[in-house]
């Protein structure tokens, strides 16, 4: 039992129900299920610290639901730093991973007493010197094994993510220099790792756990980053979770270190789906297409990566075949727009609502409002509770920060 969620699992009726009360396009999230991704995962690795990756979804009341279970939570901007700090969470369970991190970024972590900052090149040590940071860092480490869905996301051998194990060790023989204290390591594969490829990431383990015997300080922990992956499609496989786990702690080896995992998307994609309702259908000799007023505007996966993402019209959610070979798009003017392409669908008319599922890491966390479309709502559900956590933008908030210039 993997308990993986997919669309059919979802209680349609509740779901028509929300659209008629906020419109579309509208993400829900289920915090419920969020607790629940969260305790399996934290059942499979009992000894483990979880940074939840706020990047997969940094809605304040995912945040909160996650401190609550005392998760800590990994973040790669101030924003982030924020976004968390106003959702309860300590700065001493903050993660602060800076990749290139700019100026302002970096003032304000440094002015957050316990928090810990993952840094990945001798030009970010430099600049914590600069301004005198004494508090904990982390070292990011880049392993050479990259893994992930797709090689955007792949970061583990990209040279712009971490020291390579020599630096590293390098800086631990040297930690009576800094004025800093060095309390961990740090490696991430990539994102959305399948079963397929997470040999790769106990190669990474391996590297981090033959790290920690070879440094010269007691390491109190050893981050393993996140990237564990979901089904998506028909024939995507979900983890075996306690097999994951014993094969992760077999290649770090012996240590005394705490382990940390960082996931985001393991947490929160099933327990978000994106809800869109259909424009116009055009029929065509060769395939069939279906508009809908959501777009790559508000889940951008499709179109960037590629992804598939399963969709399901709820409206009348009948297994015929009558739209074979469609391509579910947006109103963007780009032929990138794209949900789904070469799918099938019931049978369905203007006005039906279609449901895009696991929308709920990467989905709301990369939406823009490219071609001057607003920014959809997000409705949370947990049991019976239903609350509005992010309104619907206007078209007067389009241009709410802009400002005219005074010479015309
Ligand atoms: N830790 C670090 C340092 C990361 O860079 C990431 C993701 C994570 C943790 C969480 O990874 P997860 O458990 O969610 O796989 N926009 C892409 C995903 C980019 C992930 C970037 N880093 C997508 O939609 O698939």
């Amino acid at each position: 039992m993997n308990g993986h969620r997919t669309l059919s699992d979802w209680s349609y009726g509740k779901l028509l129900s929300l659209v008629a009360e906020y419109g579309t396009p509208l993400y829900v999230i289920d915090l419920d299920r969020i607790r629940k991704n969260y305790r399996r995962l934290s059942s499979a690795f009992p000894d483990a610290n979880i940074y939840y990756a706020a990047k997969a979804n940094t809605a304040g009341a995912v945040l909160q639901t996650l401190g609550r279970m005392g998760a800590g939570i990994e973040c790669v901007s101030a924003g982030e730093l924020y976004r968390s700090m106003r959702a309860g969470i300590e700065p001493a369970k903050l993660l602060y991973t800076a990749v290139n991190p700019p100026d302002p970024d970096l003032d304000f972590a440094v002015d957050l007493s316990d928090i810990t900052i993952n840094i990945g090149s001798h030009d970010t040590l430099r600049r914590l010197s600069e301004r005198n940071y004494s508090g904990r860092i982390c070292l990011r480490i880049n392993t050479g094994s990259g893994a992930g869905h797709h090689k955007y996301v792949s970061t583990g051998s990209d040279a712009k993510f971490g020291f390579s194990p020599e630096q590293a060790l390098e800086i631990l023989s040297k930690y009576s220099s800094y004025d800093f204290n060095i309390v961990g390591i740090h490696a991430h594969a990539g994102s959305g790792i399948s079963p397929q490829e997470m040999d790769v990431h106990q190669n990474l383990c391996k590297t981090l756990g033959d790290i920690s015997r070879s440094s010269p300080i007691d390491l109190e922990f050893i981050d393993i980053g996140g990237g564990f992956g979901v089904p998506y499609g028909p024939e995507d496989t979900p983890l075996n979770l306690s097999e994951v786990s014993s094969k992760i702690y077999n290649s770090l080896g012996d240590t005394s270190a705490n382990i940390v995992l960082e996931p985001g998307r393991y947490i929160v994609a099933d327990a978000g789906i994106l809800l869109t309702t259909i424009n116009t259908i055009k029929y065509l000799d060769s395939h069939n297409i279906v508009g809908v007023d959501a777009g790559m505007h508000t889940l951008i996966r499709p179109a960037l990566y590629g992804s598939y993402h399963d969709i399901k019209n709820i409206s009348s959610p009948h297994n015929d075949s009558s739209l074979p070979n469609t391509t579910v798009t947006g109103p963007i003017c780009e032929s990138a727009d794209l949900l789904g392409v070469n799918i099938e669908l019931g049978a369905s008319t203007p006005g039906d609502i279609l449901a895009i599922g696991n929308a709920g890491a990467y989905g709301e966390a990369m939406e823009s409002q490219y071609n001057s479309f607003p920014r959809s709502a997000t409705v949370a559900i947990d049991g019976e509770n239903v609350g509005l956590i992010r309104k619907r933008e206007t078209i007067e908030d389009l241009c709410l920060y802009e400002n005219e210039v005074d010479w015309f």
